[in-house]
């Protein structure tokens, strides 16, 4: 089976995810290829594909605007591929399910079959940094699933997630933030530690930011992914409105999980859920 992945991610962590989940599919005899959506990458060829994984980070409970914009610019098909929803999140809060509402519904408008959604929570690249334990864990709980998420689509196996009206009211509230990440983003500043590199300009998935006299200046498209806020050396960036909620610097994933004693307290239900069932698939599979 020919299956292609398209996929937005500012930090990373969505990257990770699809990467490690076409792996699988490669190992399991598939022949995959994968497309960054960024403003400067090729355009996938989707005439051919058996199958086609959307993967996305959430974002205030919706799929980022380039997401949007991008399955608005696909081709209609006739062909009824089918399709899967890849998104990663912070928590595993059962809102962020709401995020695949809209892509949904675009990708059914082009005539494709979507099938399923995968959620993978993977470590906060804003609001706080989680611990290098909470991270290491959350990466296994990706590792445990992936085996059996890649033969639900070896199989084309169709399974809904269940979304109710609250979490699409909240997605619905928050879908502001596509209106305001524009604006919030003109405000991006560079402060004296910045030794001008471009690393930020590199990984900047929306062109958003070019560097003049040797500093980085900031366009109107910023999607607030959170890319080179993140990545950048020098800890530079001063996110306006997100400064408080700020993380800089990638995550190891190899230290000691955190022990379900240890999964940090926010949402701690929640976390251990997630990461039970992972555990759970894997016995079982
Ligand atoms: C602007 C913004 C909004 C976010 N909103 C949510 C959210 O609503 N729910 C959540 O669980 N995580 C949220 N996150 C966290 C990311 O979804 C999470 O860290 C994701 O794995 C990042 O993927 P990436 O590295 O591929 O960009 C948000 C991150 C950003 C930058
Ligand atoms: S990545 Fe940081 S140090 Fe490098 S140019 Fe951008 S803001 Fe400056
Ligand atoms: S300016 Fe920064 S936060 Fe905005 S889209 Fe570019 S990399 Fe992402």
């Amino acid at each position: 089976m020919k299956i292609v992945c398209c996929y937005f991610s500012g930090t990373g962590n969505t990257a990770r995810a699809c990467e490690e989940l076409m792996e699988q599919l490669e190992q399991n005899g598939h022949i995959t290829s994968l497309f960054p959506i960024r403003k400067d990458a090729e355009r996938p060829d989707l005439s051919d594909a058996d199958c086609l994984l959307v993967g996305y980070p959430v974002h205030g409970f919706n799929a980022p605007v380039p997401v949007l914009k991008f399955l608005k610019s696909l081709d209609k098909t006739q062909k009824k591929t089918p399709c899967y929803l890849v998104r990663t999140s912070g928590e595993p809060l059962k809102f962020n399910t709401a995020s695949g509402v809209t892509p949904k519904r675009i990708l059914k408008k082009k005539g494709y079959a979507v099938m399923g959604e995968f959620h993978y929570v993977l470590p906060y690249n804003i609001i706080f940094r989680h611990s290098d334990g909470m991270a290491a864990r959350m990466k296994r709980g990706l590792e445990l699933r992936l085996p059996a998420d890649a033969e639900k689509i070896a199989h084309i196996e169709q399974f809904s997630v269940k979304c109710g009206p609250v979490s699409r009211f909240v997605s619905l509230v928050c879908r502001i933030e596509h209106a305001a990440m524009p604006r919030i983003g003109r405000h991006f500043k560079t402060t004296e530690k910045c030794v001008g590199c471009g690393k930020c300009e590199k990984i900047c998935p929306q062109g958003n930011i070019r560097m003049e006299n040797g500093r980085p200046s900031f366009g109107k498209s910023c999607a607030g992914c959170m890319g080179c806020v993140f990545s950048c050396p020098q800890d530079a960036i001063h996110p306006a409105l997100f400064e408080g909620w700020k993380v800089n610097g990638a995550y190891t994933f190899d230290a000691p999980p955190a022990t379900d004693g240890e999964v940090c307290k926010y949402c701690k239900k929640a976390y251990l859920r997630y990461f039970h069932e992972g555990e759970e698939q894997d016995r079982s599979s």
